[in-house]
């Protein structure tokens, strides 16, 4: 039996269908990953499994006990949004302390268990502040604090980490998954952002329309695009149509076709098909506009020394292996 089991969801707002037919499975301790842009339904989607939104029909199966007639306190769930939503007139410990209060755990045990978990998430001398006295990264630490008290079976985070800054963003994102991997949390993330997803995730389930168009783990989503869609949203594959695809190969090509930028080899050695056409620094890596056989492609190449820079006009041979080349819907 699955952890989780979405089976034959359906959600309409009053004119708009946001899924039809939404099915999944998770298993206990998963870091899933629900990734697509916005508007692609995810935040919906996550509602529905915390009982915020009806769902229209479909089953959502916790340990095999169905969610759909259940209230959201009764379905063992801790949930963090992107806004903290902290009470501002409570302090952190108050703040956390509240999840536990609506569970009628009181006293000597909540007292404990708030300390248990402000540590875990490392804000224990930071009990006795006010949510305007911490940063967005603390604020979202306590929000999340708040949910674990309550020891769910489930967390559910819908873009915990849109509203912070770069630098903390990257930090507590680590923080999230250790937390996830020592609690063996079965945890459902919600973000718009490919590198979050590949990063922290188990698996991905790669939405848009209201579909889930692909799921799998970090590396056969970005290796294995199922589709121009996931080949657009993940990484920055360039897509050929089959004429064009053809051109380039110098072959017949029946299918569109997706090529990673990183996966085309540029050197000054043999044919020389391909001409540089400008370039753009990403710091690591040097992202090149090579123009071969009539066909503009990106090539990513590591940025290993200053002297390594192709001037435009440059004449490059270009090597793709076999592998890289992946067929897309
Ligand atoms: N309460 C609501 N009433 C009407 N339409 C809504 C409501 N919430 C979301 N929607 C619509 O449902 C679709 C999916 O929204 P949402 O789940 O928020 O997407 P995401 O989280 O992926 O950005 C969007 O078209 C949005 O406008
Ligand atoms: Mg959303």
């Amino acid at each position: 039996m699955s952890f989780v089991k979405v089976e034959n969801l359906q959600k309409q707002f009053t004119d708009t269908p946001v899924f039809k037919d939404i099915n999944f499975t998770i298993e206990q301790g998963e870091f899933i990953t629900l990734l697509g842009p916005s508007g692609c339904g995810k935040s919906t989607l996550l509602r529905c499994i915390a009982g915020l939104t009806t769902v229209d029909t479909g089953k959502i199966l916790l340990q095999g006990r169905d969610l759909v007639p259940l209230s959201p306190q009764q379905r063992d769930i801790g949930m963090v949004f992107q806004s903290y939503a902290l009470f501002p007139n409570m302090t952190v410990q108050q703040n956390v302390a509240f999840g536990l209060r609506m569970k009628k755990v009181k006293g000597e045990e909540s007292t404990r268990r708030v300390a248990e978990v402000l540590k875990l998430v490392e804000l224990d001398t930071f009990a006795n502040r006010y949510p305007h006295q911490l940063s967005g990264g603390q604020n979202q630490r306590v929000a999340l604090a708040r949910s674990l008290v309550t020891r769910p079976s489930l967390l559910l985070l819908d873009e915990p980490l849109s509203a912070l800054d770069a630098r903390i963003r990257k930090h507590l994102r680590e923080q999230i998954r250790a937390i996830q991997q020592e609690l063996g949390l079965t945890t459902i993330f919600v973000t718009h952002d490919q590198e979050e997803a590949l990063v922290m995730s188990d698996r991905i389930f790669l939405m848009n329309k209201g579909n889930i168009v692909q799921s799998g783990d970090a590396q056969s989503l970005y290796t294995a695009p199922a589709d121009a869609f996931a080949a657009g949203f993940i990484g920055n594959y360039n897509l050929l149509d089959a004429d064009t695809a053809s051109r380039l190969l110098q072959r017949p090509v029946h299918t569109r076709l997706a090529i990673r930028p990183e996966a085309i080899a540029l050197s000054v050695d043999g044919a020389r098909e391909g001409e540089i056409r400008g370039h753009s620094l990403l710091g690591n890596v040097i992202r090149y506009r090579v123009e071969a056989r009539g066909v503009e492609l990106l090539v990513d190449v590591l940025n290993r020394s200053a002297s390594d820079l192709y001037p435009n006009g440059q004449r490059v041979s270009l090597t793709i292996a076999p592998e890289a080349l992946c067929a897309v819907a």
